[in-house]
């Protein structure tokens, strides 16, 4: 009997691709250029299965025009480029990589949080360019971590995480606004205070976003929220673009409603907002949050692992569908 046929959409690393040619007929775009949904919808053509990552947009048109595809299988954990609701129509299993990125995304959330804060990459830029000239008594004088509020916007998994970090490594009182409360216990270990959304805005020193994108979080912190914040405070996106209005944002730098921002996600990426980029007061990174060798590692053999476990009759570990 022949092997289904599996697409996988980009580069990933060569050990996995070698694990899946065991059990599927593989069709590599081994490249990091992002298919277009053109290329992607005639790449499909006849294949049972689909190993995506966050840019690959796969919607009900594209079901209708690929009838054999049966799994739909993500290396990320944010699944806002997949119509799920329209899988489950077609009967299309889809998966994502969930717990294997939880503790590195939350590394990097703090160290963007971090360096906003303390203004790491504009004291790094003023250095290289030969300006250091004396030490002085504000020199790139920036906001400290320990012992001040963080507000944690979307309290999941990797909201948790950098809640702990905050709370048991650095001292520092926590609010939270999520979808739901967490249970008294997991409040009680973080002496976390649930809080509306506009309260957390208005007392957080440091925000940091951690949500899924839905139509629902759309523009969830835009130019009205931005002005609830302190003109000390900072915020961290390590959500998805869309989340946080980038326009907003680059005002909100430029005008010291707020002191700093770590984006790791944009509108629009890879498409950077030009005033965004202009910010010298915004720390800026290209969606590298998960990004440890390991942790990637981690997400595609998860992915395979769902991929594996769907077409040899077992239950993929991390489905998001029935
Ligand atoms: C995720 O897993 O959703 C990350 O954003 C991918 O880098």
């Amino acid at each position: 009997m022949s092997s289904p046929c599996l697409l996988i959409t980009r580069r990933i690393f060569p050990e996995v691709v070698a694990r899946l040619r065991r059990h599927f007929d593989v069709r590599w775009h081994d490249s990091d250029a992002a298919l277009s949904a053109a290329e992607l919808r005639h790449q499909l053509q006849g294949c049972d299965a689909v190993f995506v990552a966050t840019t690959e947009r796969i919607d009900a048109s594209l079901l209708q025009a690929c009838p054999q595809l049966k799994a739909v299988c993500s290396m990320a954990v944010g699944v806002n480029n997949i119509d799920i609701e329209a899988c489950t129509a077609h009967g299309v299993m889809v998966s994502n990589a969930p717990d294997v990125l939880t503790e590195t995304t939350a590394d990097f959330g703090f160290a963007l949080m971090m360096a906003a804060a303390r203004r790491v990459p504009e004291s790094e830029r003023f250095l290289r360019a030969g300006q250091w000239t004396q030490w002085s008594m504000d020199l790139f004088a920036g906001a400290d971590i320990h012992g001040r509020t963080l507000g944690i916007l979307g309290m999941g998994r990797i909201g948790q995480a950098v809640a702990r970090r905050g709370v048991h490594g650095f001292g520092m009182s926590l609010l939270y606004h999520n979808r739901s409360r967490l249970a008294p216990e997991q409040e009680a270990a973080l002496k976390a205070q649930y809080v509306s959304k506009t309260e957390l805005l208005q007392r957080a020193d440091h925000v940091v976003i951690v949500v899924p994108y839905t139509p629902q979080t759309h523009h969830l912190v835009g130019a009205a929220e931005l002005a609830l914040m302190k003109p000390t405070a900072t915020l961290t996106n390590i959500a998805r673009g869309g989340v946080v209005d980038d326009a907003a944002l680059a005002k909100a730098l430029a005008e010291g409603q707020i002191a700093a921002a770590g984006i790791d996600v944009f509108e629009g990426e890879p498409k950077v907002h030009p005033d965004l980029l202009a910010a010298p007061n915004a720390v800026l990174t290209p969606h590298i949050a998960s990004a440890s060798l390991p942790t990637r590692l981690a997400m595609c053999n998860l992915a395979a692992d769902n991929l594996i476990a769907a077409f040899s009759g077992g239950q993929p570990p991390t489905a998001l569908n029935p």
